[in-house]
């Protein structure tokens, strides 16, 4: 008779004691309670009936949450680069040509990953923190006539927020497939693939969706599925191949890579959440913190980045006031108050503040406690308004 101990029964005595923090950064976010006691829970194997069982839950929560029926709805075993990887593996092959919205970080990381892949990659260019307008949009797409196009819904590196239906119109006008980030987006504010008309999105578990980081949600449409059934070349990445991972996790449930089960259980707790509170309700709650640290951010004298209408509402940008140093103001928030946020980078170095109000801190509460901590801060970093 063998005994196994509880996972429970360990707790005193494990070695790994992390220093506390309030995750107001633009992920990982602060992970849900619930969600830590399902990682605490056993694991199976990658193969197991419950393993599938959990799988199959998830794909089922996952198509609310991205706002499709597509039935290609499922997980990839990565971070949320891993979800870009596959998206473009999958669909740029050698001489595709591949037009980017290019307005920050992560669409950088789309033509790069695009280029590796072969593709040829046209770019349309804007200032971080600004977003394409509906006609600019279309009218790119019917000059360059490319196969595929990629956006980045929420871009992390600005906070700007851009809508796809023009682009999606418009690239299904001239034959095109479009992939959207939505990695920060999703489970925080409407993301909605099928009325926009995207076909492929991906996604992260660590900002919208309150877990830990280390798996990508990713939903692709039966367009796209068609298309690629079609492929006549291999996919250069093994490890990102739809047809591989979804025959896995969806079809013959026959072993391609070892799953975490851990990860599994964290996200299907963290959508158990989602389900519960009612994905607008979800929504309205982070718009309603977005609006309320807006509020008082500027009470406190300071400007947002971007345009109003263009705001990502769980990923805000305030600029970086006169007379502040914000290296200063994000080391004395960790130091004195646990309190984690982000600076810009790129060509907002030194000019923004990166500050989430994610899953269990898109709260009013949180907001005043954010508020009270940073205006402190602030003025301790030689701030004067
Ligand atoms: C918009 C966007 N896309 C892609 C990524 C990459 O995700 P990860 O760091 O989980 O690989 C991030 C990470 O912050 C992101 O914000």
């Amino acid at each position: 008779m063998v005994t196994v101990a509880e996972p429970t029964a360990l707790m005193e005595e494990i070695v790994v004691h992390p220093p506390k923090r309030l995750l107001y950064g633009p992920g990982p976010g602060q992970v849900h309670p619930r969600v830590y006691q399902a990682m605490a829970q056993p694991i199976v194997g990658h193969l197991d009936a419950y393993f599938f069982e959990i799988s199959t839950d998830i794909q089922r929560l996952l198509r609310t949450v991205f706002g499709t029926k597509n039935e290609m709805t499922f997980v990839i075993s990565a971070t949320g680069s891993g979800g870009m990887e596959t998206a473009i593996s999958n669909f740029v092959e050698q001489g595709t040509k591949v037009a980017v919205f290019a307005n920050g970080f992560f669409c950088d990381r789309q033509t790069e990953m695009a280029r590796r892949q072969g593709g040829e990659v046209v770019r349309f260019e804007k200032p971080w923190g600004e977003v394409f307008g509906d006609n600019e949009a279309a009218e790119f797409i019917r000059r360059e006539k490319p196969q595929v196009v990629t956006y980045v819904q929420a871009e992390t590196s600005a906070g700007a927020f851009q809508r796809g239906e023009a682009i999606c119109k418009a690239a299904h006008e001239v034959g095109a497939l479009v992939i959207a980030d939505c990695v920060t987006s999703l489970g925080a504010m409407p993301v909605e693939v099928d009325k926009t008309g995207i076909d492929i999105a991906y996604s992260c578990s660590q900002k919208g969706l309150s877990c830990p980081p280390g798996l990508s949600p990713i939903t692709v449409s039966p367009r796209a599925m068609e298309w690629l059934k079609a492929r006549t070349t291999p996919n250069r990445s093994w490890y990102f191949d739809i047809k591989l991972i979804s025959d896995y996790l969806i079809q013959s449930h026959r072993y391609h890579h070892t799953a975490s089960a851990t990860m599994f259980y964290a996200l299907r707790e963290g959508l158990a959440l989602i389900e519960e509170e009612g994905l607008e309700n979800r929504w309205e709650r982070h718009h309603q913190a977005h609006l309320e640290f807006v509020k008082q951010i500027e009470g406190l004298g300071l400007e947002m980045l971007v345009a109003p209408e263009h705001r990502i509402w769980n990923l805000n940008t305030p600029k970086v006031p006169q007379g502040a140093d914000d290296a200063k103001v994000r080391a004395t928030l960790l130091k004195d108050n646990g309190i984690e946020i982000a600076g810009g980078f790129g060509p907002l170095a030194g000019k923004v503040f990166r500050v989430g109000l994610m899953g269990p801190l898109a709260t009013t509460d949180s907001v005043n406690h954010f508020i009270e901590c940073f205006g402190k801060a602030l003025r301790g970093a030689g701030y004067k308004g």
